[in-house]
């Protein structure tokens, strides 16, 4: 019997269904439309509009649709893991709020803080489980409701995200498809170019944060943007060389959708053809923890058994990485 791999054996996302286009952001800030597609690729952004509503329900859609689809019961979950720095609480975890929603009362899980970083690290921490044989059927949620954490009337951060989540199932698998390998990565140094300044324990709430605006994004896109393009070009570099595969040996490229200029710069800088590198960031804008699940929920039709594929992905923290795996089904 081979080692077990951990396989994703099913995809699914969601998009809540207002839209809000660069045209509507034109009215809130000093932009344009042509600036937005040109700097960013991306056309519009999809927000979660009612206020009783949170990223547990952006997620409890999207598990809801991953059980539907692979004919799995609440009660068979032994784990959900939730990617996302927009829970619904400071605590608990929104994987238990998920959990709880959909009835999953035999699972264990928690959230992982990694921004932009976190379905991948969530997806990793996820494998050990179902790798070591303890855990058999895993789902991974990544997403978040950024409308939640932006300042509209920011217009260098405003226009860059939105809202929505997706999921997948992990089980294991004997036949070596599944994660093959990966290289997470991540440093501090960098955490004061992309975060948010109040709310936790250095700096928790007061009139004059609120005030000052501090519990919004805040960004240096130019930093972020050169260390994005560094850092997911580099760990998709020492994942081939670690794996001894080429350019040729992969079928897909899935990175987090930032920024298309990011994008297509770490596609022709590691050297792969445009058509392999997926992106549809022009339809949901950065979804942070949610973009590497809705890629392959809109891609699935696409994949093959045995493709290999990369994720990557670069955010908040710094954190970075590269996942390799052999789509199972
Ligand atoms: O997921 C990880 C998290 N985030 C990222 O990966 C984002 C990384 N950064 C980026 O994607 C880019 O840096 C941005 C899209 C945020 C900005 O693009 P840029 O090409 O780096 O623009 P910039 O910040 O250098 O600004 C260029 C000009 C500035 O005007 P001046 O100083 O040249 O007169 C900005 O004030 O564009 C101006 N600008 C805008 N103009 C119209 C900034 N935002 C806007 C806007 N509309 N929304």
């Amino acid at each position: 019997m081979g080692k077990i791999k951990a396989a994703i054996t099913g995809v699914s996302g969601y998009v809540p269904e207002d839209i809000m286009t660069n045209f509507d952001l034109e009215k809130l800030v000093e932009t344009n439309d042509e600036w937005i597609v040109s700097r960013t690729g991306i056309k519009q952004r999809h927000i979660l509009k009612d206020p009783k509503k949170a990223m547990s329900d952006l997620g409890v859609e999207a598990v809801n649709k991953l059980l539907a689809k692979t004919g799995t019961k609440p009660e068979e979950i032994d784990m959900l893991i939730v990617g996302t720095i927009t829970g619904d609480y400071v605590f608990p975890d929104t994987a238990n709020l998920i959990s709880h929603k959909i009835g999953a009362k035999n699972a264990f899980g928690f959230d992982i803080n990694a921004a932009c970083s976190g379905f991948i690290y969530s997806l990793m921490v996820g494998a050990k489980f179902v790798e070591s044989g303890s855990h058999k059927k895993v789902i991974i949620v990544g997403g978040d409701k950024m409308s939640s954490i932006l300042n509209y009337e920011d217009r260098a951060t405003c226009i860059l995200f939105g809202d929505g989540a997706g999921a997948v199932l992990l089980e294991p698998s004997e036949d070596g498809n599944g994660i093959q390998n990966a290289i997470l990565k991540s440093d501090g140094s960098g955490s004061e170019y992309l975060y948010m300044k109040a709310g936790g324990s250095l700096n928790p709430p007061t009139a004059e944060t609120v005030a000052n605006r501090e519990h919004f994004v805040t960004q240096d896109g130019r930093i972020v943007f050169k260390a994005a393009i560094k850092g997911m070009s580099e760990s998709i570099r020492d994942l081939m060389e670690k794996n001894n595969l080429t350019q040729e040996d992969i079928d897909w490229v899935i990175p987090h959708q930032a920024n298309n200029r990011i994008i297509t710069a770490v596609g022709d800088q590691v050297g792969f053809p445009s058509e392999k590198v997926l992106v549809n960031i022009h339809n949901y804008g950065n979804t942070t923890a949610g973009t590497i699940p809705l890629v392959l929920s809109d891609f699935e039709d696409k994949f093959k058994k045995g493709d290999k594929i990369i994720l990557t992905a670069f955010g908040g923290g710094f954190t970075w990485g590269s996942i390799l795996l052999h789509w199972a089904y």
